[in-house]
């Protein structure tokens, strides 16, 4: 960690390693390869529950039972219709813009239809993220029609959150064991400790602005390929390298060049990322399926080459490694990965925004002042060189 200690103050660099919040929401183990969410492992999380459910633990703190699970369900469904303005913004960013630079302008758009967007009340709040969470499965696949230049489709509100995404998103009734995976996938992306998103929702919302603007914070931020670009590089890397035999030399190259390799090494995780390990065998099978198995056998040699090099220095795959194959074997295209990383990780951003407003403090840290003191002379325009 690059720290030093200044006027009674200790500077972090990018705030590496300070607390800046306390929550009861998920924990990372990076030393175990555990997370957590509330408590329950998301190995066991993703086997048995789904991404409602979740969306439901991380925001109202505990598992539903079934008469609240029901009532989550309604009020999902109830909020799920997207106002034909929205399309409209879709249709005429998503042909030119990134689709984040899509995503975070119609979400920060909907607030203009909600008279009560500013009431910071908890009740309030709560409301907006539930209509926002459950816009996003139609949102998110709207923008992937356009960018194929497809039409949007609407409405149907009896498939799962999973299902009803990839439907919005690939036209087509999805079968159940994909629907499976994605539904993973998604409770996976879920939520992930104070990183930079999850970081930004909360400066955002501390100021007592609203959750549209959090989660608009949180998509912008989540843009930069440090935090939500890697899979869809990751899986570039994969399909450029070819085949399980050239990823030695093609390897070999990108250390000698000191490169990173794309979807390895985590900040927290010093060991086996646990998403990435559940998502490899969803990786296995659906690439198979989908006739593109060789990527999936040149990314497990690659795995097997990288942890034979590097993992005794703590660099193992990370989920990014894994996602990305995922999405592209259902047919989604590699734009809209960090999209899908957002679909998820909505349900996170609420949670620990509204957990936040709970206990709020405005967020105001300092800054290392390097600059001169003076004080020095001022010289007008004319005169100064
Ligand atoms: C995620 C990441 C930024 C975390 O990095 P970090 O904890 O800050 O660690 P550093 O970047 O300081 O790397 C520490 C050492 O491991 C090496 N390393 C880390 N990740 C590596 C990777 N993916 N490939 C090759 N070497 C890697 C660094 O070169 C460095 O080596 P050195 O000590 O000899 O200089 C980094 O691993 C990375 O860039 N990975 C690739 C991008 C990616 O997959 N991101 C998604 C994260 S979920």
């Amino acid at each position: 960690m690059e720290s030093s200690n200044t006027q009674n103050n200790t500077y972090a660099k990018g705030l590496e390693g300070v607390i800046a919040a306390e929550t009861e929401i998920g924990f990372v183990d990076g030393q175990e390869g555990r997370l957590v969410y509330r408590g329950y492992d998301i190995s066991v999380l993703s086997e048995n529950s789904n991404y409602e459910e979740i969306s439901y633990l991380l925001n109202f703190g505990k598992l539903p039972n079934r008469k609240q699970m029901t009532e989550y369900l309604e009020q999902m469904r109830a909020n799920s219709e997207v106002p034909q303005d929205t399309y409209d913004l879709i249709q005429t960013y998503g042909k030119k813009a990134h689709p984040m630079v899509t995503l975070r302008t119609v979400i920060s758009n909907l607030a203009s239809y909600d008279p009560r967007e500013s009431d910071s009340s908890i009740e309030n709040q709560k409301r907006i993220a539930i209509s926002i969470i459950a816009k996003m499965p139609a949102i998110v696949g709207a923008i992937h029609r356009t960018i194929l230049g497809k039409d949007i489709l609407k409405s149907r509100s009896e498939l799962s959150y999973a299902g009803s995404f990839l439907y919005y998103a690939l036209g087509r009734n999805p079968d159940p064991v994909e629907t499976k995976i994605m539904d993973t996938a998604l409770m996976l992306h879920a939520d992930h400790g104070m990183n930079a998103s999850t970081f930004s929702a909360l400066v955002t919302i501390s100021t007592l602005a609203d959750i549209y603007s959090a989660t608009t914070s949180a998509i912008s931020t989540l843009k930069g390929p440090l935090h939500g670009g890697a899979n869809e590089r990751a899986l570039k890397m994969i399909m450029d390298i070819g085949s399980p035999e050239k990823a030695g030399p093609y390897l070999e190259a990108m250390v000698a060049r000191k490169e990173k390799i794309m979807g390895f090494g985590h900040r927290v995780y010093k060991v086996y990322d646990p998403r990435a390990k559940i998502l490899k065998k969803y990786a296995s099978y659906i690439s198979e399926k989908s006739d593109k198995k060789s990527i999936f056998e040149t990314a497990n040699k690659v795995e097997e080459i990288m942890i034979n090099k590097l993992g005794e220095k703590g660099i193992f795959p990370n989920v990014d490694f894994y996602s990305g194959m995922i999405y592209y074997s259902m047919g989604l295209t590699p734009e809209i990965f960090t999209p899908i990383f957002a679909l998820g990780r909505i349900s996170g951003w609420t949670a620990r925004s509204l957990e936040y407003l709970q206990n709020n403090k405005l967020f105001r840290p300092k800054a290392l002042y390097v600059g001169e003191r003076g004080p020095k002379t001022y010289i007008s325009i004319q005169e100064r060189q």
